[in-house]
């Protein structure tokens, strides 16, 4: 490590070294993923949702003693985790081991008197932590979790330190995928939603979906929530016992009309009485009617959906996929990374590929692979019990449950050979007339003219990458063919040649994100310039490793 700090600008060095603490102490929460292994996704969501049902979020002033902190809290009830993290302001996110604490904490709290204005009555378990004295400068500073992914720059660094190309990718995984608190956030979030939206349905779940629970998430990516009101997991309908309850529903014209109209009201009461959310969006015209908002607090852009059920199905498939063989994990944090780093992803929505797509398009590369690594979706439905079945809205969503249930063949490819044969696989693609099909494993005809066609896993008349238009499938394809390429050069995958005196330069896999193989493809300059030959752009970046590895990450930004 110290060779590689040389040179490098003291903010940078303090940058770099808590990313590596990051990183270490997410080697200790594999224990706690490794535990849960042999639980089912259903399982790991509900353990999750009850814990923090029992939890608190609490605002803390900059400086304060953990101790006093923890023990004026302990006098409500046993404290099982907590954590600090620190966003707009500091924040502790505190377990207790039962529900009742939290109607003790609540009894002594006041709604607060703001002068001029007025607050909303409203006792939510987002607290506000005020004592005389707490902002005493003496007071320690409590260890602040970090919630945001490392900048490119020092993932880059990172990176060109370790040995080999399937280090670099299980480091990856690391530096970028959500922590356990990161996760137990997200699960509170939802769950204080819950209580918001409970005015209106007093036996509604909010649930995440997406990458918060699909195992692909990185730190800093939004939270997709379902409005569950009628039990995403009750496993049947409740036998009638002879007593039925009569009242008179409303009902809408349809299945959409009542979504809309159900969210549209938990919109407004989350933008009026929702504590910390702010910039409620309304977007009920959308295929899917959502609404977006984002929750200060924590930080986190929030996405709220209702009568969503197959997401959260496909959110389980994703997390099934991803337990199977690690190298899932690593190929898919690096693909996004990648595809990030040189725009073909972006934040904002458009007419690019998603992180959804690639994920879709991984899961298939990696079917293909002679023996396949992972099972197709008929597989996984075939080894399916009784109570895996599930059929949602006429589509049937059956997968198997059991983890144990599902024998592999044996694959001993590499990271570093499955990388390149990424790219190799997708530069070649017949895009033009084949569709990516993971029920089946195959390539098949493509239905209809547009530029991707990837069948969705359970909606199978639908298109994930409907949005993609040609000309952002022609950048990735692009973009593939050049990193291929550029893996079969020995400047970019030996280590050695890419050592100075001074540092390590970026090599292997950290090469690949160098900016100038990109140079001219960037967000606002996509539409205006064509991309430059790809010669040239190799050349660049040949070039760019012969400059000293601190000048060149400094000229990198922050995905
Ligand atoms: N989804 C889908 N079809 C699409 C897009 C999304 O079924 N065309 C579902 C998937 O289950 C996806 C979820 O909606 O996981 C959330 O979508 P999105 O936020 O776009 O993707 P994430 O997987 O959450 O990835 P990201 O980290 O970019 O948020
Ligand atoms: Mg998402």
């Amino acid at each position: 490590c110290r060779l590689f700090y040389l040179g490098l600008e003291p903010q940078t060095q303090r940058r770099l070294a808590s990313t590596i603490s990051a990183i270490k102490a997410q080697t200790g929460n594999k224990t706690a993923r490794a535990a849960k292994e042999d639980k089912t996704f259903q399982a790991i969501q509900e353990e999750r949702r009850e814990q923090a049902e029992r939890s608190v979020l609490i605002s803390c002033p900059p400086r304060f003693s953990e101790k006093k902190f923890l023990d004026y809290l302990s006098k409500h009830g046993t404290i099982n985790k907590h954590f600090f993290y620190s966003s707009y302001g500091a924040y502790a996110v505190v377990e207790f081991s039962s529900k009742e604490s939290i109607a003790s904490l609540k009894e002594n709290t006041n709604i607060p008197a703001v002068e001029h204005e007025a607050a909303v009555p409203f006792k939510s378990r987002l607290l506000s932590l005020k004592w005389p004295g707490s902002q005493s400068n003496n007071q320690p500073v409590p260890n602040f979790q970090e919630q945001s992914p490392p900048s490119i720059g020092d993932i880059t660094q990172l990176l060109s330190e370790k040995d080999s190309v399937d280090e670099q990718l299980q480091c990856l995984t690391g530096a970028l995928q959500l922590t356990e608190e990161n996760i137990s956030l997200r699960f509170l979030v939802c769950s204080l939603l819950g209580d918001i939206a409970g005015a209106y349905f007093p036996e509604c779940i909010i649930r995440p979906f997406g990458s918060t629970v699909n195992s692909f998430g990185k730190l800093g990516c939004d939270v997709d929530m379902i409005l569950d009101l009628d039990g995403i997991y009750a496993t049947s309908q409740k036998k009638g016992s002879g007593l039925s309850l009569e009242y008179q529903v409303k009902r809408g014209a349809s299945e959409r009309a009542v979504t809309q109209s159900i969210l549209s009201v938990i919109g407004k009461c989350v933008d009026q009485f929702g504590p910390g959310c702010v910039g409620v969006q309304k977007i009920l015209q959308a295929r899917c009617p959502l609404v977006r908002f984002s929750h200060q607090p924590s930080g986190f852009q929030c996405d709220l959906t209702a009568n969503n059920r197959v997401a959260m199905k496909s959110s389980e498939l994703l997390f099934l996929y991803g337990q199977l063989d690690p190298r899932v994990r690593h190929l898919v944090f690096s693909v996004r990374c990648w595809a990030r780093v040189h725009n073909i992803t972006s934040s904002i929505p458009g007419a690019w590929i998603t992180n959804f797509t690639l994920t879709v398009m991984v899961v298939f590369f990696l079917q293909q692979r002679n023996p396949p690594i992972l099972p197709t979706l008929d597989q996984l439905k075939d080894l399916a019990g009784p109570s895996d079945k599930c059929v949602i809205e006429g589509n049937d969503c059956t997968i198997v449950s059991d983890l144990s249930k599902i024998t592999l063949q044996k694959n001993t490819d590499t990271l570093e050979k499955l990388l390149q044969e990424f790219f190799e696989f997708y530069g070649n693609f017949p895009f033009n007339k084949a569709s990516i099909n993971i029920r089946k494993g195959k390539e098949q005809t493509k239905p209809e003219t547009t530029a991707l066609y990837i069948q969705n896993p359970f909606e199978t008349t639908l298109n994930v990458s409907k949005n993609v238009n040609a000309t952002q499938l022609e950048r990735f394809v692009k973009l593939c063919q050049e990193s291929a390429w550029l893996l079969q050069k020995r400047e970019i995958l030996n280590r050695s040649s890419s050592q100075s005196a001074e540092s390590v330069l970026p090599w292997g896999f950290a090469a690949l994100l160098l900016p100038s193989v990109t140079s001219g493809t960037g967000v606002k300059s996509r539409r205006k310039r064509k991309l430059e030959p790809a010669s040239s752009r190799i050349k660049n970046l040949l070039d760019s490793l012969k400059i000293k590895g601190g000048e060149t990450v400094a000229k990198k930004g922050s995905t």
